[in-house]
């Protein structure tokens, strides 16, 4: 079965809770593919936050889908609430209801996609009996009531064995993370399984804007996404994706223009010495492409971050190596930085740089 897609998926959490509406669209315009209204009870959590009228408000303002994360107790006495302001998505907590089947099958009853999310410490063995009732299953990655935390690392283990269960049962379940999402955490629950990422203070406060924030993210959760693949084709022993050596593959895709494709074929490059200081360059090339598939979608910030970081780890490999130019490179990409920095609110038009190997 094809797994469903990879969506990043903002928080309304950490918006302005006093223009919903507006917040609303305004992650539409960022490039989220959905977003979750975290709706806390002050009992099942501490914080309070709102019912479903802010949801109903801002439903005309998006064509997003909602998703109602409900952390509440007694989820079946509010749920219905949420779909009829608008929600595609009702997430209940498997800790708080006692009637979990039933309050399942009203949910997808009622025409909504029906969630089940587990704290920390509730082991995934919890949703078994309900798994052929459910849609969608959030693992949370820190314990809920508040945006930014840190992101609980063993949680990737269960978003893996959620993943496995999944593909065993060859189930149609989307498999969702939220708390401490950000650049640095996608790729690792993204390799792990995850198809959904909800991010709040990763998008509302990156300080090169949400656009920036929602593509860097969904940017590195591709990354581990193709990770997975690529894990799985050589436990399959299937022959690796990218014929030849990626790392001329690479320059030949980034010279024509394809940006995203030179930085998946330099991520191949990149695999077999990630754990190596070698791995930084690969890791530069791989950032320089991604710069320019940012600059590509006008992302600004996204180009601006990701130059900065592969100028920094190319530099250490110059005037060549392994055949490739570096010092040029590093120069073009430094001067394309300074530009984009320097420009108006216009778009500059700044050609990539073309990538030589040594004869
Ligand atoms: C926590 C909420 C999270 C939060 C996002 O209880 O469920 O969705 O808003 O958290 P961060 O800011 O870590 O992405």
């Amino acid at each position: 079965m094809e797994p469903r897609p990879l969506e990043i998926v903002p928080s309304m959490l950490d918006c302005d809770q006093s223009r919903l509406a507006d917040e609303v669209a305004a992650m539409e315009a960022a490039g989220a593919d959905r977003v979750q209204w975290d709706v806390m009870d002050g009992s099942f959590v501490p914080r309070l936050t709102h019912g479903p009228d802010p949801v109903r408000d801002a439903r005309a303002a998006s064509r997003l889908q909602f998703e109602a994360h409900l952390m509440v107790d007694h989820p079946e006495t509010l749920w219905r609430g949420f779909v009829d302001a608008g929600c595609e998505v009702v997430i209940v907590h498997a800790e708080a209801t006692r009637h979990l089947h039933g309050l399942l099958k009203d949910i997808r009853d009622a025409g909504a996609r029906a969630g089940v999310a587990l704290n920390p410490a509730t082991p995934l063995d919890a949703v078994l009996p309900v798994i052929d009732s459910l849609d969608h299953l959030l693992v949370m990655t820190v314990n809920p009531g508040r945006g930014g935390q840190e992101f609980i690392g063993a949680m990737t283990a269960k978003v893996r064995a959620a993943r496995a269960l999944v593909e065993e049962r060859g189930l149609d379940l989307d498999i969702e993370v939220d708390g401490g999402v950000n650049a640095g955490t996608a790729p690792l629950v993204a390799e792990a399984g995850a198809n959904l990422l909800v991010a709040g203070s990763a998008v509302v406060r990156h300080p090169e804007g949400r656009a920036a924030a929602i593509d860097e993210i969904r940017l590195e959760a591709v990354r581990g996404w193709r990770r997975r693949r690529k894990l799985e084709a050589e436990r399959g022993g299937e022959a690796p994706e990218e014929p030849g050596d990626p790392l001329r593959r690479g320059v030949e895709l980034f010279n024509e223009g394809q940006f995203w494709e030179a930085h998946e074929a330099w991520e191949g490059a990149w695999m077999p010495h990630r754990r190596s200081a070698e791995g930084d360059f690969y890791k530069g090339l791989v950032q320089v492409a991604a710069g320019f598939y940012h600059y590509r979608r006008h992302n600004r910030g996204g180009a601006l971050v990701k130059w900065r970081s592969g100028a920094d780890f190319l530099r250490p490999h110059g005037p060549s190596h392994e055949g490739v130019l570096v010092e040029p490179l590093v120069t073009a990409v430094e001067e394309a930085r300074a530009r984009l920095e320097k420009a108006g609110p216009e778009w500059p038009a700044i050609p990539a740089p073309r990538l030589d190997l040594e004869a």
